[in-house]
């Protein structure tokens, strides 16, 4: 008897004790776990592997175990006896449904690990990776595990900054490590074009550099383009061979890199360089290529031909979103389109491109995919959708019978803050802590079984505007990209976020091991205090009215107009459906009844200030009561600087004294900014 053998069962008593099915901490969670209370497995410096696994999968698991934290184990030929770890390809695993499942069985003398194809096989892998990265001394068990949908992806923007080969492959790494097989590279956009195409040289000459190192500064400024090795000049792009060995070094990882190239719009970076593919021919000006002209067919077709060589992927991103349209409407070659092709509209006319692009690409073998703006004006046929303006868009694509790849910026977009703004680097904007991206269900009950087999899968986003470095992209990535996985993988009925919790902690000491950087989920401070149980104030329940034209905007109701007085505060962002919003010159003027005329000793209300997106703080609230609903006295009237910046911050607006009245009149005027004011609660006691 081995070494290990002996020790295992001596340590079974103590063992016994800590393997209940917490304690194999794997993300994502498996699908089946039963854990043996009698021993365990240990890794030593003799134990041997065997693949029993044709080519060419057997080259590429062999290639990957050798860069792996177990490359030091022996590689075994013909079949040892024992210490044996044992990966076999067979032809029927009847446990599993999916091709990407596995076996995991751990005993004494192996741990054997099955699947039907190298995918599985991989991912079988990474189970025990992930369970020796937290011991040598691994649970006797069974695991068998597949994923609950096909598609599970991450999305990288390198246009917004650039991010370079080994930092995408570190990522990559990641990515198998938690079992997601698709990376979609956002890879063109205003900010920079990243693809080197040997057809139009000037796309990374001049549309991929910028003289600014930030977005924001870029943005800020003029948004020029200067001359690749400028002084100054900040970008970079991937050449052909380098995307070459990015898609080889996924494929070794069983990750499929998706392309995007967008179209028709966030495009002004091509536009400047190629100015005669946009509707006025004038640099700078235009963000869509114009669909009037044959010359924009024949570009994007070329561009398209070069991409579709470098990447063998089923589909091409070709982006599709927030198209302004604007020039298409006044432009003759547009208008000229839309008559010859019988078009209503613009939305037709963009259609129009992406049924030829759809075309274009099916004809080449590959298949059309873009954002959900690409349902506007008419889906083309072999299209599938990434929905990102939540989920109708994707739910929309399936009852047409179209494959939809569900993205939602609610839970899926992790360039929102994960944590109390004023705790956080700069971001978009928005509030998205692991727990919420956990709780993601993309399934919703209502679709029929063939509808269901349509969805497929879930991705998430991380677009780089605010995200300048490295070590940021990494914190904005993880942990929440292991709740992007679980999401992908793992069906709801074994899904517990107390638990993924406890994993996610094990699994970031690991990636700090491994030189990722991560955000502090040890210190995570939370949503805004009130904001996770009502509270109790005079005014909860009474009715509001809304006066002199003042009225909340239609997206941002909060619930109506009980909204202000719910006993609930919002969160840490103005979407969190807490906030009510007011865009119109009127502001904020409302009236509270409390049904009878009682004492009143302080009135307040938050307010939320975010400018990027236009939310500001009032530049004066004025408070005032009223025993009778006629007569009106002023409590308090304040005057406020609003000051644009960078943070994300509150403030209260109230007043304290001693007072009697049964109408509370709250108003709140909007600053020389214009935008939105957004406030939660107004808060009687
Ligand atoms: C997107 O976020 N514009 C797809």
């Amino acid at each position: 008897m081995r070494k290990s053998a002996i020790l295992a069962m001596l340590c079974t008593a103590l063992v016994s004790c800590i393997h209940n099915p917490e304690s194999l901490s794997v993300i994502p969670i498996p699908q089946q776990t039963e854990i043996s209370p009698y021993g365990s497995f240990f890794f030593t410096e003799e134990s041997q592997l065997y693949l029993d696994v044709p080519e060419p999968d057997r080259q590429v698991l062999l290639d990957y175990i050798s860069t792996s934290p177990i490359s030091s184990i022996i590689y075994a030929e013909p079949h040892p006896a024992e210490d044996l770890i044992h990966l076999q390809l067979v032809n029927e695993l009847p446990e599993v449904n999916s091709p990407e499942g596995y076996c995991l069985n751990v005993d004494f003398s192996g741990i054997t690990i099955q699947s039907t194809t190298g995918a599985g096989l991989f991912y079988g892998l990474q189970t025990l990776l992930q369970l020796h990265a937290q011991s040598d001394e691994i649970p006797m068990c069974t695991i068998i595990d597949e994923p609950r949908f096909a598609y599970r992806g991450m999305m990288l923007d390198v246009s917004r900054h650039f991010f370079d080969v080994d930092f995408v492959k570190k990522q990559i790494d990641a990515m198998a490590h938690f079992k997601l097989n698709h990376l979609h590279l956002h890879l063109t956009d205003a900010a920079g074009w990243r693809i080197e195409i040997k057809q139009y040289p000037l796309l990374t000459r001049r549309a991929a550099w910028r003289p600014q190192a930030t977005w924001k500064e870029w943005w800020n400024s003029d948004r020029l383009y200067v001359e690749e090795g400028s002084a100054q000049a900040y970008g970079g792009y991937y050449t052909q061979e380098q995307i070459r060995d990015i898609v080889s070094y996924a494929q070794k990882r069983y990750i499929t890199v998706i392309p995007e190239i967008e179209m028709p719009s966030h495009s002004e970076e091509v536009l400047t360089v190629y100015p005669e593919l946009s509707c006025s021919h004038v640099p700078y000006k235009e963000s869509d290529f114009c669909i009037g002209n044959e010359q924009t067919f024949e570009f994007l077709e070329n561009v398209l031909t070069e991409v579709i060589d470098l990447f063998p992927s089923e589909y091409i991103h070709i982006g599709g979103d927030e198209a302004s349209k604007q020039s298409w409407k006044s432009c003759a070659l547009c208008q000229s389109r839309i008559q010859r092709e019988g078009l209503s509209d613009v939305d037709e006319l963009q259609s129009y491109l992406i049924h030829r692009i759809d075309s274009f690409l099916t004809a080449h073998g590959r298949k059309l995919l873009g954002w959900d703006e690409i349902l506007d004006g008419g889906l083309s046929p072999n299209a599938t959708v990434m929905s990102w303006r939540g989920t109708e868009g994707g739910l929309r694509a399936i009852a047409a019978g179209h494959r939809a790849i569900m993205t939602p910026g609610e839970y899926c977009y992790l360039d929102a803050y994960q944590d109390a703004p004023h705790t956080q680097p700069e971001a978009f904007g928005g509030y998205l802590p692991l727990q919420k991206v956990y709780s993601y269900d993309p399934m919703p009950d209502t679709l029929t079984a063939s509808q269901a087999s349509l969805l497929y899968g879930v991705q998430g986003n991380l677009f780089a505007e605010y995200i300048p470095t490295e070590e940021h992209m990494e914190y904005m990535m993880y942990p929440r990209l292991f709740a992007i996985a679980e999401v992908g993988w793992s069906s709801p009925s074994v899904k517990d976020y107390a638990h993924f919790h406890r994993r996610s902690l094990n699994a970031i000491k690991h990636m700090k091991r491994e030189g990722y950087n991560t955000f502090d989920l040890d210190h995570e401070v939370g949503n805004r205090p009130g904001a996770d149980k009502p509270i109790h104030h005079l005014a909860v329940g009474k009715r509001v009215s809304y006066n002199n034209g003042s009225a909340y905007y239609p997206s941002y109701t909060a619930g109506g107009d009980s909204a202000l007085v719910d006993g609930w505060h919002g969160g840490w962002t103005y979407g969190d459906k807490r906030w009510q919003g007011f865009l119109g010159h009127n502001g904020v003027d409302i009236t509270i009844d409390l049904d009878t005329v009682i004492k009143v000793r302080s009135i307040s209300a938050d307010f939320m200030q975010i400018c990027g997106p236009g939310v500001f703080m009032p530049s004066q609230v004025t408070i005032s009561a009223s025993v009778d609903g006629q007569n009106y006295t002023q409590l308090q009237c304040i005057d406020n600087d609003v000051v644009r910046d960078d943070a994300v911050t509150f403030k209260s607006f109230g007043w304290k004294g001693k007072t009697t009245a049964r109408y509370i009149r709250y108003q709140a005027q909007r600053s020389h900014h214009g935008g939105f004011l957004f406030l939660d609660e107004v808060v009687v006691k």
